[in-house]
């Protein structure tokens, strides 16, 4: 546990920390003249890396003394953008031109876009001569600079742009604020180095790099004594996770150490790649009273051909041999999966694989995504880009078999008593409790706002197909 990791750099963490005083004392003379605190709004797009990431961008503009709001009619208005599918961006550039006629009725306001998108120079000069509004431009690798990015533009008054390609940084230490006081996001590892052929993640993330053990459990300890119960490990490949550190360890040592850590209840993790899931990693999950009975293990495409062109570097065959391992392991498990439809040069029968292990390994649900061309990847300039009517058509097909799939799962934990970590007031009715189960599905129950945050018994009295009605035992 005594790696040292020399690209932790305190002295970067130090500096951010003198700028953001020098902000605050500025801002806070503003608040004595005008009594009046700035305000920010951050908008998150994609997944679970960048709401963590504005966790980060949170606890940067509230030690400076912004207060946080839920409209985009703030002074400073933050867009964390993702470009993983092409709709992605479209969203981004549609809410842009709303945020523009905005800023014009808000003298002062401020506006920022970072994220994966960001790190490509097409979306970058889109910004540039379209949205010429825009005050800040920075990426994924340069989050922990923001308060010295803005004290720029309060400086001069010109757009700030500040792009890093690659990092072999990892800045610890900085302010963050948590989204829940009871469950938290824990980075293990940054970018990816699989460069599956369709996705543009590696190029927007850099190449991986795992944080120190000691960190992490550090960190988790900390949460801890803050009184979080569930913690999600948060990596592109977290079986991956350890391989270039000084002192390698590997992903089911760190999760053996995590459980370890008094206080902590629950623990999950995503993503786990297929290729690089561990026979030890099972024994960790077999053996843990804390990690979730919860897997999600994605396939993209059922078709050994594909998944060669896709850069997998599993087939179908070791899928399923992988899915029957875990199942043996832990027969509780509940399994979900992300599948692309319409990946370049996919016929008929590489469809039907796919359908063919839905089928068999029975997933509890699934993210299915269209396949969406990104300028850069591999699979963009490939040969028999699938029509859309045809990767429409085979979508619905898909959707329909997952939707049989989770039928036959639902309700199997009907009338019995599970665990149930209580999240939150339900949304449409404030007389019930949301909770959520071990597998990651949804229980609502009457109950008292009080047990937020805690795990107790509850019986599920009702399947409603994706969630439970149920009662506090
Ligand atoms: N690291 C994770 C995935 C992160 S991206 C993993 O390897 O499993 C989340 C999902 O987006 C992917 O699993 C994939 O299904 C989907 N995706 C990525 N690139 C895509 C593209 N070009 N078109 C459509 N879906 C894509
Ligand atoms: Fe993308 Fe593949 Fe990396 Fe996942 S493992 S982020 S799909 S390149
Ligand atoms: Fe999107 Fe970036 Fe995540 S591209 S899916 S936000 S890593």
């Amino acid at each position: 546990m005594d790696n040292k990791n020399t690209n932790v750099n305190e002295a970067e963490a130090a500096k951010q920390y003198a700028i953001m005083e020098e902000l605050k004392a500025l801002f806070d003379q503003e608040y004595q003249k005008t009594g009046k605190r700035k305000t920010y709004h951050i908008e998150t797009f994609g997944c679970q890396m960048n709401s963590r990431d504005s966790e980060k961008i949170s606890g940067i503009l509230k030690q400076i003394g912004y207060e946080e709001t839920d409209t985009e009619d703030a002074d400073f208005v933050l867009y964390n953008t993702c470009t993983v599918r092409e709709n992605a961006n479209n969203r981004v550039y549609g809410r842009l031109g709303y945020l523009g006629k905005l800023k014009k009725k808000h003298p002062g306001m401020l506006i920022a876009i970072c994220g994966c998108m960001m790190q490509e120079a097409a979306a970058v000069e889109k910004i540039k001569t379209s949205y010429r509004f825009v005050d800040i431009i920075f990426g994924t690798h340069n989050i922990f600079k923001l308060a010295e990015l803005l004290k720029t533009r309060l400086e001069s008054d010109r757009m700030v742009i500040d792009l890093w390609k690659n990092t072999d940084m990892i800045v610890e230490n900085l302010p963050n604020i948590r989204k829940y006081s009871f469950k938290a996001g824990v980075n293990i590892m940054f970018g990816c180095n699989n460069f599956c052929s369709y996705c543009i993640v590696p190029y927007v993330r850099g190449r991986e790099r795992s944080r120190n053990p000691q960190d992490i459990i550090d960190e988790i300890k900390k949460l801890a004594a803050d009184g979080v119960v569930e913690v999600m490990l948060l990596g592109q490949n977290v079986n991956s996770y350890g391989k270039n550190l000084d002192n390698p360890m590997t992903f089911a040592e760190l999760l053996r150490e995590i459980e370890k850590v008094d206080g902590i209840e629950r623990i999950r993790f995503m993503t786990s790649h297929p290729k690089d899931l561990s026979d030890d990693l099972i024994n960790v999950m077999k053996e843990s009273k804390k990690i979730c009975k919860h897997l999600h293990l994605p396939i993209q495409s059922g078709s050994t051909r594909l998944l060669q062109i896709m850069n997998r570097k599993y087939t179908k065959e070791s899928y399923l041999e992988l899915v029957d391992k875990i199942r043996a392991a832990v027969p509780d498990i509940s399994l979900t999966t992300d599948i692309i439809v319409g990946f370049p040069g996919e016929t008929e029968e590489d469809f039907l694989e796919t359908i063919d292990v839905v089928r068999k390994v029975g997933y509890d649900s699934a993210f299915t995504f269209l396949y969406s061309k990104r300028t850069g990847t591999p699979a963009a300039t490939m040969d028999g880009q699938v029509e859309e009517s045809v990767a429409m058509e085979r979508f619905d097909r898909l959707l329909k078999e997952i939707q049989a799939s989770s039928a036959k799962s639902a309700g199997k934990d009907e009338h019995t008593v599970q665990k149930v970590l209580v999240e939150e007031v339900n949304e449409q009715d404030p007389t019930l409790l949301t909770g959520r189960l071990s597998n990651n599905l949804l229980v609502h129950f009457p109950g008292d706002k009080s047990l937020i945050g805690k795990i107790i018994d509850v019986s599920l009295d009702e399947s409603k197909g994706f969630y439970y009605m149920g009662s506090i035992r």
